[in-house]
Formats: structure tokens, C-alpha cells, sequence
């Protein structure tokens, strides 16, 4: 596209040892907003993602799964690139960390550093978080700093990187570039980071087999953070990358744990290579469940597909967009995301395009009326939503999205309030009130069509839904924002086909089936060897779920769910989920508490004293806000899945006996 000015964005390259979270789907949502909001503003966009494939930890599942590395990394990026396309947030560039551009991209870059001076042999001893692949400032025997997770004392051969002797020049370019590292709560804190002093880095490893050889030191391969860097480099034509324009990148956006890596090492790498400087790194917060950082091993995860299975992907991009400011961290809320999408989306915006297309439709045969002189009342809206239109772009401009959404909200509710103070639909049939009729519904039109392109980098699919209903030509995306301007919105123009636009969901009914989904078992990404063995379903309460006969078990996979007997002490409903009962249960060595979709089915009471299958070795997980520490076996019946609890009718078998 020759004559558009370039711009280039990224997201992290996401590791492969796990599948994405809402954490991720954020990262990847910003990022696509600001493409297609970049795309509006007159830029020729290129948004690269990807997928972090090296490392000890990749090395480690793909055993666990019994594949090997390659195999194992090729089904997970699958997975990741798959889930992207289908949430409708495709990258415009997928870079894996195992691509061949990649690999002579990195090799490249340190061959720069190492012509340049900066790279030289060495040993190295200390602490390692394999967690976040970085050696940490602890003794032997302590956990890491960052994750809280246990350290392993590492001693290797390894090449290192002299990065004390970029302190001064990373230090002057943060103070010539003071947008460089965004929000300002982490400048400051990468600032006195840096001001602190800079050790050297070991970039490479040999302790590891799992990475990108080191051309001519083998067995050295490059460490994951010197390798993952460069994805963005290598994603955009690494050692080619004038002939293709896009570097340097205009902005990463990253979560705030990796802040550091990509502000201080990458600028450091680039800067001895002689290579140009990222204009900025943007850092997010983190979505919390229940206070903590989303993760698998805490078993408070939520995933993109069982939101976007009940109230839509738009639903989702609005609501991590709209409840938290961008740089901040959020609670993530079941509670909260209905919520918002019921009075938001259903109410708001989804409310104001119905009733305003059906007024059209019944009172201008479903064309665009024409104004007829603006009273005080229509100048105001119309003087509120072009001020909207500068101030969201600035908010754009500078990733406030939240405020993006409030401003276009409150001109939506202001439009809300309009019309019921014009109360168009009690006008009369003579002309005067039919031109009046007229001016409001022309107005209220025009705001929608305002709103519509202002929100459509936000909310792409049911802006194109509303830009079809108000007749208009093309796509949202291709409308050019610096043009918008109030009064653009042309008579006679025939309505398009209305389509449903976020239809109002029943709170409780919504989480509960949220949170079905959220537990049904994920499809292997691996093996078939590496199926679990059993996998919890829906409400706690659960048959085993069967793997296909081709997916046979071996014994050591059966052998790692740990299954007792468990005797119920107490048994209770759970207001507002309708299929859970909360037990306690005693499983020999201590009571859980454990939730049960079988409330439906069993009276709390006379759960009292029954001896039930427990499976007790799966990571804890709240199901309605209330934590379930492991699952009930049972069986389930007929059309209508009704769970029957396992049980031991014969004999009296002792509270905490294994079931083999
Ligand atoms: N592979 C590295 C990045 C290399 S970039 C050259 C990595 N991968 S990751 O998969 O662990 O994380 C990717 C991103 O997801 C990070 O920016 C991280 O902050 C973000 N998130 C992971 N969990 C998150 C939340 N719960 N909330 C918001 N974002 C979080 O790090």
C-alpha cells in the first residue's frame, strides 16, 4: 500500500506449555484495536503475534506428553493460531520461535552483538526460575522472587552479553525519549531499576538442548528471552527488515511481568547490534481472578471460548476494555461482564439502533428522513457528538480505552435521554410534526453513525451490523476517522436488514453456563499418549469422561488420579446456581469442601453420611465464587445427563481407601 505511512505493532510471542487465557486474549485485544483503529486513522498496519517455542518448560511438557519438542510445539501453535482466527483477531503476521527466518535472525543479531564487543565466554552459577526462564537474585533452596515458584541451582558455560555497559546509554535514551516506556509508574520503576546498575547477561546456554543453536559453539543455544526478542524483528523481515519498512516497531504492548525484558535487555541488544530502537513499550496489568494473576497451576483460569460461547467475542473485547484503565490491573467478573453486557450493549448501544431503525422503518418506510430545521435541543446532541469525535480520537491516541468507552457511552445515553425528552413516537400526523418527527429521528441516525464508526475498532462485529441497519455502504473499517464530522449522514438512504444485536441474557442462567464450559474438558493438544485420564466435567459431579478407544491410557497416566473414598459431612445449596450443592467432605485425612452440579437431583439433606468416590488430586477451582477442592464421581444417566453418585452399597469401606 504505497503512500500510507507504515506502523507496526506486536504482542508478546506467547509460550507454548499452556493454551490461552483471558490474560492473553487481552494482550492480543488491545492489540487489535489498535490496529484497526491505526487502519481508520490512514496507516498501513502490520500486527505480528506469535509463539515463544524454546525453553526449558516446552522441553518438559513435550515430555510429559511423550512427543517429541518439535511435534508437541507444532500442535500448540496450532492451537494458539487457530483460537486467534477464530475469536476474529487474526495476526497480520505469526511468528514461531522454531521458524527457520526466525533462527537466522537471531543468529544474525548475535553475530552483531559479538562484532560489536559485547559478547564474550564465560561460566556461570546461580538461582534459576524456570518459570520465567531468568536467573534470580536468591540463595540456593529459595523460591523466585517474581513467581514465587522454586529455583534450580544452574551451573553452565555460557556467552555473555555486556549489558552493564548500556546503564548510560539506556539511561540517556529513556531521558530523550520519555514515551518510551509507558505508563509512567513503570518508567519510573524500569528507571531506578536501570540507575541501580546493570549486571551482565548469559544469552546463551548449555544446559539446555531445547533452542537455537549457536552457529559454530554447539552444544550452546541462545537463551529464550535473546531468542523470543527477536520474534519481532524476524516476524518483518529480520536482517531484510529497510526493504520491508515496518521496523522499528511503533509499540509493544506487553504485561507488566515482562516490562523489563523488553525495555531494558531488547533495547540493549539492539543498541549493540547498531540496530533502530522500538519507538515504545505500552504495559498492561494483569486480569486477576480472586485476587490472583490468572493461572493454570492456581486453577483460576479463564478462557476466551466459554465467554465467547455465551454473550459473543464484542461482549468480551467491551467489557476488558471498558472495567479496567488500561495499565492498571482487573478483577475479572462473571457478575460484572453480564452486567455490563446487559446495560451497556443490550440497553445501550443494541437498544438505541432497534428502536431508532423500527421508528424509521414505521414512520418513513425505512428510509433516512430528512432534517428539518435543528431546534436548540438537536444543535446540542449534535455539538456533543462532534466534541466526541475529537476527544475520542486523542483517547484513542493515547490507549485510554476505557475512557474511549465512557465518552462514546455518555453521548449514547445522552441520545437515550434526547429522545425520550422529544418523544418522537407521540408526534402527530400533520406535517409539522412529521418534519419534527423528522429532524429527531435524522439526528438520533446520525448519532448512531457517529458512534458506530468511533466504537467499530472496539466492538467490530456489531458495528458492522449497525452500519448495515442505517443503510450505509462498505464496512465501518474502511470508514477514514480523520473525515468523520457531524451532519455526513445522507437523506433517503433505505435502511439495511436489522439482525440481532446483543439480545438480553438472564445473569444467573449466563454464568452458569459460563462456567459449564470453562470445566468441560479441553481436547488434547497433544499425544494421545498425553489424554488425561479423566477429566473433570461441568458442576464437580462427574462421570469420568471415556477417552476414544483410539485414545487409549497407559496405566502410569490412570495412576495419576488419586481417587478415595470420601464420607459427606455436610451438604447445602448455593444461592443463585441452581445445579450446585456446596459438601464437605471427609476423605480420610482431612474435610474438603467440594461443589456438585446435582442439585437438581439429590436433597442436601439426605446426602449426610454417604460414601462417595472423590477424586482429591485435582487443582482446586471455584465454580459460582465458591472453591471446589477436587470432584465427585458419578455416573451420568439418560437424555438429560442425570448424575448418579458412585457409590459402595455392599460393604462398609473405610473413609479414605484409594480406588485403583
Ligand atoms: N513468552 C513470553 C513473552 C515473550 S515476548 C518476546 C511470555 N509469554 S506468556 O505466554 O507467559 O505471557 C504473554 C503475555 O500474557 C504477557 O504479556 C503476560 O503479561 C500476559 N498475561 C498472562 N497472564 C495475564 C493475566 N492474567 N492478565 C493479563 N495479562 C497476563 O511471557
Amino acid at each position: 500500500m504505497p503512500g500510507k505511512p507504515k506502523y507496526y505493532l506486536t504482542t508478546p510471542i506467547y509460550y507454548t506449555n499452556g493454551l490461552p487465557h483471558i490474560g492473553h486474549t487481552y494482550s492480543t485485544i488491545v492489540c487489535d484495536t489498535i490496529r484497526r483503529y491505526k487502519r481508520m486513522r490512514g496507516y498501513d498496519v502490520v500486527m505480528t503475534t506469535g509463539t515463544d517455542e524454546h525453553g526449558v518448560n516446552v522441553e518438559r511438557a513435550a515430555k510429559n506428553a511423550g512427543v517429541a519438542e518439535s511435534e508437541f510445539v507444532a500442535k500448540m501453535a496450532d492451537e494458539w493460531k487457530s483460537l486467534w482466527d477464530e475469536l476474529g483477531i487474526p495476526s497480520d503476521e505469526f511468528i514461531r520461535t522454531t521458524d527457520l527466518k526466525h533462527a537466522h535472525t537471531v543468529q544474525w543479531l548475535f553475530k552483531l552483538c559479538r562484532e560489536n564487543g559485547f559478547v564474550y565466554p564465560g561460566h556461570y552459577t546461580g538461582q534459576y526460575c524456570i518459570y520465567d526462564n531468568a536467573y534470580v537474585d536468591v540463595k540456593p533452596g529459595e523460591n523466585c522472587p517474581d513467581c514465587g515458584r522454586p529455583t534450580e541451582t544452574v551451573t553452565e558455560a555460557n556467552y555473555f552479553f555486556k549489558l552493564s555497559a548500556f546503564q548510560k546509554p539506556l539511561l540517556n535514551w529513556y531521558a530523550k525519549h520519555p514515551e518510551f516506556i509507558q505508563p509512567e509508574s513503570r518508567r519510573n520503576e524500569i528507571l531506578s531499576f536501570v540507575e541501580g546498575g546493570l549486571r551482565d547477561l548469559s544469552i546463551t546456554r548449555t544446559s539446555i538442548r531445547w533452542g537455537i543453536p549457536v552457529p559454530g559453539e554447539e552444544p550452546h543455544v541462545f537463551y529464550v528471552w535473546f531468542d523470543a526478542l527477536t520474534a519481532y524483528l524476524s516476524a518483518v523481515g529480520g536482517p531484510n527488515y529497510e526493504k520491508q519498512g515496518y521496523w522499528p516497531a511503533d509499540v509493544h504492548i506487553v504485561g507488566k511481568d515482562i516490562i523489563r525484558f523488553h525495555s531494558v535487555y531488547w533495547p540493549a541488544f539492539l543498541m549493540a547490534a547498531g540496530l533502530p530502537l522500538p519507538k515504545q513499550v505500552w504495559a498492561h496489568g494483569w486480569f486477576l481472578m480472586d485476587a490472583a494473576k490468572m493461572s493454570k497451576s492456581k486453577g483460576n483460569v479463564v478462557t476466551p471460548r466459554s465467554i465467547v460461547g455465551v454473550v459473543g467475542m464484542d461482549a468480551l473485547r467491551y467489557y476488558l476494555l471498558r472495567e479496567t484503565v488500561f495499565g492498571q490491573d482487573g478483577n475479572f467478573s462473571y457478575d460484572a461482564l453480564v452486567t455490563r453486557y446487559n446495560s451497556d450493549l443490550a440497553n445501550g448501544l443494541g437498544n438505541l439502533a432497534s428502536r431508532t431503525a423500527a421508528m424509521i422503518e414505521k414512520n418513513f418506510g425505512g428510509k433516512i428522513p430528512k432534517p428539518a430545521g435543528m431546534q436548540p435541543q438537536d444543535t446540542a446532541l449534535a455539538t456533543q457528538a462532534q466534541a466526541a469525535i475529537v476527544e475520542v480520537l486523542e483517547l484513542y491516541d493515547s490507549l485510554t480505552f476505557s475512557r474511549v468507552l465512557e465518552e462514546i457511552w455518555s453521548l449514547i445515553a445522552a441520545t437515550d435521554k434526547y429522545l425520550t425528552s422529544e418523544h418522537p413516537w407521540s408526534l402527530g400526523e400533520n406535517d409539522a410534526d412529521q418534519q419534527r418527527r423528522a429532524t429527531i429521528l435524522w439526528t438520533t441516525a446520525e448519532v448512531l453513525r457517529i458512534a458506530t464508526a468511533l466504537t467499530h475498532a472496539i466492538l467490530p462485529e456489531s458495528t458492522a451490523k449497525v452500519w448495515t441497519l442505517l443503510g450505509q455502504s462498505g464496512q465501518p473499517g474502511s470508514i477514514a476517522l480523520d473525515g468523520l464530522r457531524w451532519g455526513q449522514l445522507a437523506p433517503g438512504m433505505a435502511l439495511g436488514k436489522s439482525q440481532a444485536l446483543f439480545p438480553r441474557i438472564e445473569k444467573t442462567e449466563a454464568i452458569e453456563r459460563m462456567e459449564a464450559m470453562e470445566n468441560e474438558p479441553q481436547k488434547p493438544v497433544t499425544a494421545p499418549a498425553a489424554a488425561p485420564a479423566s477429566a473433570p466435567t461441568a458442576g464437580g459431579a462427574a462421570a469420568a469422561a471415556a477417552p476414544a478407544a483410539s485414545e487409549k491410557i497407559g496405566i502410569e497416566d490412570f495412576a495419576k488420579v488419586e481417587m478415595r473414598v470420601g464420607q459427606i459431612k455436610t451438604a447445602e445449596r448455593i444461592v443463585g446456581a441452581d445445579k450446585l450443592l456446596k459438601l464437605t467432605v471427609d476423605i480420610g485425612t482431612e474435610i474438603r469442601q467440594i461443589c456438585a452440579g446435582i442439585a437438581q437431583f439429590y436433597e442436601p439433606e439426605k446426602l449426610i453420611g454417604r460414601k462417595v468416590a472423590v477424586v482429591v488430586n485435582l487443582a482446586p477451582r471455584k465454580l459460582r465464587g465458591v472453591e471446589s477442592n477436587g470432584m465427585i464421581i458419578a455416573a451420568t444417566v439418560g437424555p438429560e445427563g442425570r448424575p448418579v453418585l458412585a457409590g459402595f452399597p455392599d460393604e462398609d469401606v473405610e473413609i479414605g481407601a484409594r480406588l485403583k
